[in-house]
């Protein structure tokens, strides 16, 4: 059964921090539909878990920070195209989603010179300048920064990547990063299944590059890819779990949570029942609450089929 009071009472904070990142450069922020917010939502879920198991568990363990790493960042502010509400990107719910205890640090990676320089000065209204760092370049080259990051740190981490188009972090940055202890949150390239069915040499090049090449030579199908990739993280993390995000039409993609811990940690349940529960919305139900929320009547009501 759909719970609208929790998709509300999750969506509010999302659009108080993205009421303050829109004081700076209101014009910049990057545009999805209605059921990205139900990505955000699983991101400030999982943060809260993460961040206060993490504040009672660290001092045990041989890691002395915490840090948040979003390759593929955005700008921090998502303007949601149906209704026009303004949300915190994923770097800036990193900043406010903790409660007992913050990120020691965030790096994000974002290559679009305003969206990057955006980011940066949002962050600046929720932390400390030394505490975090925006890289204006293609997150591709920089596996070895992010490396370098979390060891300078000594830091456990939490990561999330979240594709767009066909570029940005190849299959063997990713496997680096999945050796690291870290939890990880990755968009299964959401523009896949329509790239593939149009199968031009050049797209399958990308898409090899993106899902391993081992992947996507048996592929035959874009479920193939999906399976062989989902497989292959399995192998380096074997407590994985897929969230299907929902649009409310024809499209949806994958949000696959990966567990740092070989062994299947206590908090999965709360994953698995955060799945329970996303997957019961799609952008519709999405797009109704900000309505309400933000006491429209509703929105003129398209087809929720065009693409993030
Ligand atoms: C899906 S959006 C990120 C949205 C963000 N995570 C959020 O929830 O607000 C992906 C971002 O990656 C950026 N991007 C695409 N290719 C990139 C690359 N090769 N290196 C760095 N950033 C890239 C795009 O400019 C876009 O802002």
């Amino acid at each position: 059964m759909k719970d609208l009071a929790w998709l509300e009472k999750h969506l509010r904070p999302l659009l108080q921090w993205g009421e303050r990142c829109a004081t700076v450069r209101p014009t910049v922020y990057n545009e999805f539909g209605p059921w990205t917010c139900l990505k955000l939502i699983a991101l400030k879920y999982h943060i809260q878990i993460y961040t206060t198991i993490m504040n009672k568990q660290l001092p045990a363990l041989p890691w002395k920070a915490i840090d948040y790493v979003d390759i593929l960042a955005g700008s921090g502010l998502d303007r949601i195209r149906d209704t026009g509400s303004l949300v915190s990107g994923s770097t800036i719910v990193a900043c406010e989603g903790p409660r007992y205890r913050k990120f020691d640090h965030i790096l994000a990676i974002e290559n679009n010179p305003e969206y990057a320089m955006a980011l940066a000065k949002r962050l600046g209204l929720f932390r400390p300048r030394e505490t975090y760092e925006v890289i204006g370049y293609d997150a591709a080259n920089h596996e070895d920064t992010i490396e370098r990051f979390l060891a300078q740190h000594n830091a456990h981490y939490l990561a999330f990547v979240d594709y767009e188009g066909l570029g940005g972090f190849p299959w063997s940055n990713m496997e680096r990063l999945l050796r690291h202890r870290g939890d990880l949150f990755i968009t299964f390239i959401p523009s896949v299944g329509r790239v593939w069915s149009r199968d031009w040499q050049g797209d399958r090049e990308k898409i090899a590059k993106l899902v391993g090449d081992d992947v996507a030579s048996r592929a035959r199908t874009h479920d193939d890819l999906y399976t062989g990739y989902l497989e292959n993280i399995r192998r380096i993390r074997p407590n994985s779990l897929d969230i299907r995000i929902q649009s409310g039409g024809s499209y949806y993609y994958a949000l696959i949570f990966c567990a740092g811990q070989k062994r299947v940690p206590g908090w999965f349940d709360a994953l698995n029942s955060l799945k329970s529960k996303i997957e019961t919305f799609d952008g519709t139900d999405v797009r109704e609450a900000l309505d309400r929320i933000e006491g429209r009547q509703g929105t003129f009501s398209k087809q929720a089929t065009k693409r993030p």
